[in-house]
């Protein structure tokens, strides 16, 4: 029972006023980023509102807390505020032990998720699916239990490139992933119809993504990697706030221009207290199908150098290869269609780079 028969006071309408808040430094509000847990209303129209942020600033959950209750205070119908905020430190790198090594999980959010990384770039076309894809594939190979979630929900294109489009079944009101190539993975684009209008924004990804990470049942996994939509970092906090990650490895190419986009990337998970696990600079050098001759077409060595710049880990680099995107098209990853190939063995080195920085 709640409210009282003459002026109810609704939840609905307090989540409406909390919508107002938006979350410090970002565009988006409180509510949307999930960090309302509960809102409770007495008879009196006393409104208790449980708060949970992920951060390391400190400064963040004192302002949220000053916000919601500038928000709610002398507002119509609305007894005495009672905030309860909990603050949580995202997990430090290390924290969470590998597969085999004994003892378990600090912040087990996924169930049975060992490790959960963000793949990131500063802007789209880089080839941060066709990274994500082929990681997913190498780690697979590598005796890792792997799953891949597709947060893209602009250009969700982690199924066709994995060949698999078919609608996923739900068991226990939460969603089975699909399987190929011995890895899991779910999309927007398979909950979607062909050609539906993505008109999908900012609070959608966020949505999308609470879901994807908890309303999947990922089964037992030694990594799960999120191909994030390019961006604003709305994505990065949304996942922050959600899942304790383990961190974010960014896709550039080597060109200057694209460079600065992977700062830009870097600095989104920076924001967010998310670990740089590495650069991978994909596109690093151009292979000749025919006579497999090198080329520098965009002047390779770029994402080394900046990962030195900025001291953060180098994990690989991916040569411009035609068959990696044909093999993409066809949704057969050049790391199963090829494991020979060089691109696949480049790929492989990335994977063992990320193993690396994980244990
Ligand atoms: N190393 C590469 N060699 C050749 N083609 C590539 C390579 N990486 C990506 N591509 C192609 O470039 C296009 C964009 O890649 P995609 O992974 O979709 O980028 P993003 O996810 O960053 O938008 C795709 O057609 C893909 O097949
Ligand atoms: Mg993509």
């Amino acid at each position: 029972m709640s409210g009282r028969v003459d002026h109810p006071l609704s939840e609905e309408h307090v989540r409406e006023l909390l919508k107002r808040v938006k979350f410090p430094g970002f565009s988006r509000d409180i509510v949307s980023f999930g960090i309302v847990k509960t809102v409770s209303i007495t008879d009196n129209n006393d409104v208790t509102i449980a708060l949970h942020v992920v951060t390391r600033d400190q400064a963040v959950p004192q302002q949220i807390q000053r916000d919601v209750e500038a928000a709610l205070r002398g507002r119509e119908g609305i007894g005495r505020i009672n905030v309860q905020m909990t603050a949580q430190q995202p997990p430090q790198q290390g924290q969470v032990p590998m597969a085999g090594s004994g003892g378990e999980p600090t912040r087990p959010q996924i169930a049975g998720v060992k490790h959960v990384i963000a793949v990131g770039s500063g802007k789209g076309g880089v080839g941060k699916s066709t990274v994500a894809v082929n990681l997913a594939c190498a780690l697979t190979k590598l005796g890792q239990q792997i799953g891949i979630m597709d947060a893209d929900i602009y250009g969700p294109s982690v199924p066709k490139m994995m060949g698999t489009t078919s609608r996923p079944t739900i068991t226990d009101e939460k969603l089975d992933p699909v399987e190929n190539f011995g890895l899991k993975m779910m999309s927007m684009a398979l909950l979607l119809d062909n050609d539906s209008p993505v008109i999908w924004r900012g609070p959608m990804i966020m949505k999308a993504i609470q879901q994807f990470s908890l309303a999947v049942n990922w089964g037992e996994l030694d990594v799960l990697l999120v191909d994030l939509p390019p961006g604003t970092g709305d994505a990065q906090l949304s996942l922050a706030q959600t899942i304790a990650l383990d961190g974010g490895v960014i896709v550039t190419t080597p060109q200057d221009v694209a460079l600065e986009v992977a700062r830009r990337g870097i600095a989104m998970f920076e924001k967010v207290n998310v670990k740089i696990l590495g650069i991978i600079e994909n596109m690093s050098y151009y292979v000749c199908p025919h006579c497999g001759k090198h080329d520098d077409v965009f002047g390779h060595g770029g994402g080394k150098q900046e990962a030195a710049r900025l001291e953060v880990p180098f994990l690989g680099e991916i040569p411009l290869f035609s068959d990696i995107r044909i093999c993409g098209d066809k949704g057969l990853p050049i790391v199963v269609a090829a494991p020979d190939s060089e691109p696949a063995k480049a790929f492989t080195k990335c994977a063992e780079s990320v193993l690396k920085q994980l244990a």
